[in-house]
């Protein structure tokens, strides 16, 4: 039988490889990110850099170094099957238009996962100087300090974020829910990297992030980090995040917030 592994450990690797990689891309900004090869996925809006493929297989080669037999799954592509049990699910650049326009905001974001559910998490924003942390059952940190999320009264005084797809008609729909949910809220704001938005749902800087059709290496790490800081996180009908729905919110505004949402059409998309 294979032994449940210790979570702060996986943290431990997690991290000291997510701001190796979060110091390469703050140095990387010092010279001209657009100057260099920057290409396009799914659609010409969703960009890949030279950086990204560097991050990604430093992630790959340090996790590899030091546990050869778990898996990874990474957002360029990294998809290494392993027999421990223990799965890494990878974000070597969520945000990755913040970087190429050298705005705060990217981040590394790397979720250990054990049978399925994610045990430890790590987000580093380095222009923020920020580096996140979570285990699970362990609570969550912000530069090794515990966070809480926000304790809003109601909707009206909770800013909240969302973010855009690749796709133009699920953005044009996108941005229609934003026309139906702001005048029910405090305020919007669009800063460029789920991981992060989920994080800062964590520490009560926003006091709600939703979006549809993240991927499994947006979300993961920064879903646990949000739980652990007492917010709630799932899909519309409390679900696990995925692509259909992630919401993420303090208990107090959770379901008023949901119920807007889902009457504004958020989830039809
Ligand atoms: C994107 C960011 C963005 C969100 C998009 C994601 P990427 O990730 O998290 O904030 O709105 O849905 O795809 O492509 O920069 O890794």
């Amino acid at each position: 039988m294979t032994l449940a592994p210790d979570p702060s450990e996986l943290l431990g690797l997690g991290r000291s490889i997510a701001e190796e990689v979060a110091q390469g891309l703050e140095e990387a900004l010092a010279g001209d990110v657009r100057a260099t090869t920057i290409t396009s996925k799914s659609t010409g809006t969703d960009l890949v850099t030279e950086m990204d493929t560097w991050a990604e297989r430093l992630i790959t080669d340090r996790i590899l170094a030091a546990r050869p037999d778990d898996s990874i799954v990474g957002e360029e592509g990294a998809d290494v099957a392993g027999t421990s049990g223990v799965s890494w699910c990878v974000d070597p650049i969520d945000g990755t238009v913040n970087f190429v326009h050298g705005l705060p905001g990217f981040c590394v974001s790397i979720a250990a996962q054990w049978q399925g559910e994610t045990v430890a998490a790590v987000v580093v924003s380095p222009l923020h100087r920020d580096t996140y942390t979570a285990t699970a059952g362990g609570g969550a940190h912000r530069n090794d300090e515990p966070i809480r999320c926000s304790e809003p009264a109601g909707l009206g005084r909770a800013v909240v974020g969302t973010g855009f797809g690749y796709r133009p008609e699920r953005r044009r729909r996108q941005a229609e829910v934003v026309t139906e949910v702001i005048p029910h809220i405090a305020d919007i704001r669009r800063f460029g990297a789920a991981a992060v938005d989920l994080c800062l749902v964590a520490s009560g800087r926003l006091d709600g992030y939703w979006e549809v059709g993240l991927n499994p290496w947006d979300h993961a790490a920064g879903a646990l980090i949000a739980v652990e800081a007492g917010a709630l996180c799932s899909g519309l009908n409390g679900e696990p995040p995925s692509a259909s729905f992630v919401l993420a919110a303090p208990p107090s505004i959770w379901t008023e917030l949901r119920d807007l949402l889902a009457g504004a059409g958020a989830a039809d998309l």
